[in-house]
């Protein structure tokens, strides 16, 4: 996106980049959404692809891909072992991240596998900003238990804090003291934030937490998932780094931390992921299990052609006009819903806009999912298909009661350079008609219930006949329209 500044227009943003590629969407009549949605067991991972129109699940691993990133699949060098796509990569992230050591995986939840099996004792603990869902499952999977040390206001939905993914730098020194050091087995810091509307941490905080960790001797870790945004939000809301390069801002954090990883479904426009560090010994102590679960050292899972799209997709997180369109079209879909009363979370994040559904639906019993609830309906009355990002991700309590999440989200993620500004807008026209319907609007309940990381598997149905009034509603104000 450029700074332009436009003679008739208000501020709208502006693309730095054009479509070549383009993929055809089909829009469903309501009725046949309803049956999509219905067989999905009111869960929007369980659509089929074909049955929705503009796929905001997720900006994992459906990121445009640039002409240069097509390109590269082309010089890809096939071999189990030894492949000169292995070096270009390691060597790009030794560039960007200057970073000795490269362990590929096959994705994020991979990385976690590898690092947790190796730093986590049973009855220890992870200290982190905010959990991801696979994060802490890897934790626990392990033996460890998670503590979340965001700060206070991090978790309130409306707000004007620039940076609502810092640690409370007390709750980090009161968890050390408590805990004693030696039974933290590493400290994480996520950034972005995803659960919480893919919220930004600043590096003030981060070199504060990166200073206690080294004071204690407990290993600092950062997931690098979602940095592309973060960068983005450092250069224009932390005045130190206005003027520094998104190269320079990379550097300044890559080095206040022992070990990174990331998901290059996220972080470098295409699919796989990696562990970096500067030290040998956590390297030592990981390498053995690449091959044992991932794949030799100079693959990891990933297919060679990957490879060659990250080690594009690197170099153009490090260009602003890229890594800039994501957030920027997020803000301008927030303020659009702003203007409507729609409550959202504010400050607008990174990868997605968040619909705050704790509000949206405040007339729902938490315990018949809010967040659940709003991605059914939204995806039956538009074809627009978010992610349930609140108790439905949540899995219960040991005593079997609903683990209530601090924030009922809707995410819909903007997956980075694929959406057009009318595709965003018409979003926003169904969301302004499905507040101004939302008392139609009723719960869901399982049917189907996996025990771990039941959001992406289980089945749900409406708790009552709602799903039909609100199509009845639907068809009386929209005629035949789709
Ligand atoms: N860390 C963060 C912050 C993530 O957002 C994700 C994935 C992972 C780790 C795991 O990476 O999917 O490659 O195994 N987030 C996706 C999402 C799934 O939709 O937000 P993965």
């Amino acid at each position: 996106m450029a700074n332009i500044k436009y003679y008739t227009e208000d501020h709208i943003p502006l693309e730095m980049h054009k479509v070549r590629i383009i993929q055809k969407l089909h829009l469903l009549p309501i009725e046949d959404r309803y049956k999509a949605i219905k067989e999905a067991g009111f869960n929007t991972f369980l659509l089929k692809n074909r049955d929705v129109f503009l796929d905001m699940l997720t900006d994992s691993g459906v990121n445009a891909m640039s002409d240069r990133q097509q390109a590269a699949m082309l010089v890809a060098d096939d071999s189990y072992a030894g492949s000169e796509t292995f070096y270009r990569l390691e060597q790009k992230l030794t560039e960007i991240f200057r970073t000795k050591y490269f362990l590929p995986v096959h994705q994020g939840r991979a990385a976690e596998n590898i690092i947790n099996k190796v730093l986590v004792k049973p009855g220890d603990t992870v200290l982190m900003n905010y959990h991801f869902t696979t994060s802490k499952a890897h934790v626990t999977v392990n033996g460890g238990l998670v503590e979340e040390l965001i700060t206070d206001e991090g978790i309130i939905e409306e707000s004007d804090l620039p940076f609502k993914g810092n640690i409370d730098i007390d709750k980090l020194n009161e968890a050390i003291n408590r805990l004693g050091a030696d039974k933290i087995a590493y400290v994480r810091i996520e950034a972005g934030t995803n659960l919480i509307g893919g919220q930004p941490v600043s590096i003030a905080n981060m070199r504060e937490v990166s200073a206690i960790c080294k004071k204690h001797n407990i290993i600092s870790l950062m997931d690098t998932s979602l940095l592309a945004d973060n960068l983005y939000f450092i250069k224009e809301r932390e005045e130190e780094f206005k003027d520094k390069s998104i190269l320079e801002i990379t550097q300044a954090i890559t080095e206040l931390f022992d070990l990174s990883y990331f998901s290059a479904r996220k972080l470098g426009y295409g699919r796989g992921g990696g562990i970096i560090t500067n030290d040998q010994k956590l390297f030592d102590l990981m390498k053995d299990l690449v091959p044992l679960y991932e794949g030799f050292m100079t693959y990891g899972g990933m297919s060679v052609r990957e490879m060659e799209i990250l080690t594009i997709g690197l170099d153009e997180t490090m260009d602003e006009d890229m890594i800039n369109q994501g957030p920027v079209f997020i803000a301008f879909m927030a303020e659009e819903l702003l203007k409507r009363n729609i409550p959202i979370i504010t400050p607008p994040g990174g990868l997605g806009c968040h619909l705050n559904a704790m509000k949206f639906l405040d007339h729902v019993p938490r315990e018949e999912y809010r967040a659940g609830a709003l991605a059914g309906a939204l995806y039956l009355v538009s074809g627009v298909r978010g992610m349930e990002r609140g108790t439905v991700s949540e899995d219960r309590n040991p005593d079997g009661t609903d683990h209530l999440a601090n924030m009922e989200l809707l995410r819909l993620a903007l997956p980075r350079r694929v959406f057009t500004m009318s595709q965003v807008k018409y979003a926003v026209d169904r969301i302004a008609w499905l507040y101004d319907n939302r008392h139609l609007v009723g719960g869901i309940r399982f049917t189907d219930e996996p025990k771990v990381l039941r959001f992406f598997l289980g089945r749900l149905e409406a708790v009552s006949d709602w799903p039909e009034k609100l199509m009845a509603k639907f068809r009386a104000d929209f005629g035949d329209s789709l």
